[in-house]
């Protein structure tokens, strides 16, 4: 098949990494080739020093949406999973990758995140101790149209990836069905 890029989008805690690693999984065990970005590891070397002001934010997402252009052109699956809170910096990955750009809402409310709290880090932002804490003190624009949306309040996370396989698999379909 050829390339794509699931970009997953949600709040902190919300479940992207959680599904995007069952879905990278299942799609290696099925012999395809498949990278993941996600936005804690992509931090931690190619966004090396950015922090979280949407200037910072920004820059993040582009460049994360540049090396899925690259890599989705040859042929991999890539899946990112950063918060990528700003409706017009996804668009504009969605305009560089055209057909191959798949948006996964990964949703979740602030509250159930919270509640969650894996990483102590929206006690926190409550607490004023984080600054500028998306759905906390910073926004988060939700898709208006997105391809999947993953409710994580209601589904496991295998219910979740099993969503997203399933759409895989219709594109899959769709293009083999299409005349060209
Ligand atoms: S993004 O906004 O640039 O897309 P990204 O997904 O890379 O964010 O990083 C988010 C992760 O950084 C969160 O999961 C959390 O662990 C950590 N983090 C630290 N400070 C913040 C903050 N102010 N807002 C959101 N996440 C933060």
């Amino acid at each position: 098949m050829s390339g794509y890029t699931l970009w997953f989008t949600g709040l902190s805690g919300a479940g992207k990494t959680t599904v995007a690693d069952i879905v990278e999984r299942e799609l290696r065990e099925r012999g395809e080739p498949v990278e993941v970005l996600d936005g804690d590891v992509v931090r931690t070397n190619l966004s090396k020093g950015l922090g979280f002001s949407k200037e910072d934010r920004d820059t993040n997402i582009r460049r994360i949406a540049f090396v899925a252009d690259l890599l989705s052109r040859h042929g991999v699956g890539v899946i990112t999973a950063a918060i990528s809170p700003y409706r017009e910096t996804r668009d504009e990955a969605r305009e560089v990758m055209g057909e191959r750009f798949i948006e996964v809402y990964v949703k979740a409310s602030v509250d159930e995140c919270a509640r969650r709290d894996v990483k102590g880090l929206y006690e926190k932002a409550f607490s004023g101790e984080i600054k500028e804490f998306t759905g906390v003190s910073d926004p988060y624009e939700e898709p208006l149209q997105p391809e999947v949306t993953l409710d994580t309040e209601s589904e496991s996370p295998e219910e979740s990836a099993r969503k997203v396989l399933a759409f895989i698999d219709s594109r899959v379909q769709t293009a083999a069905g299409s005349p060209r």
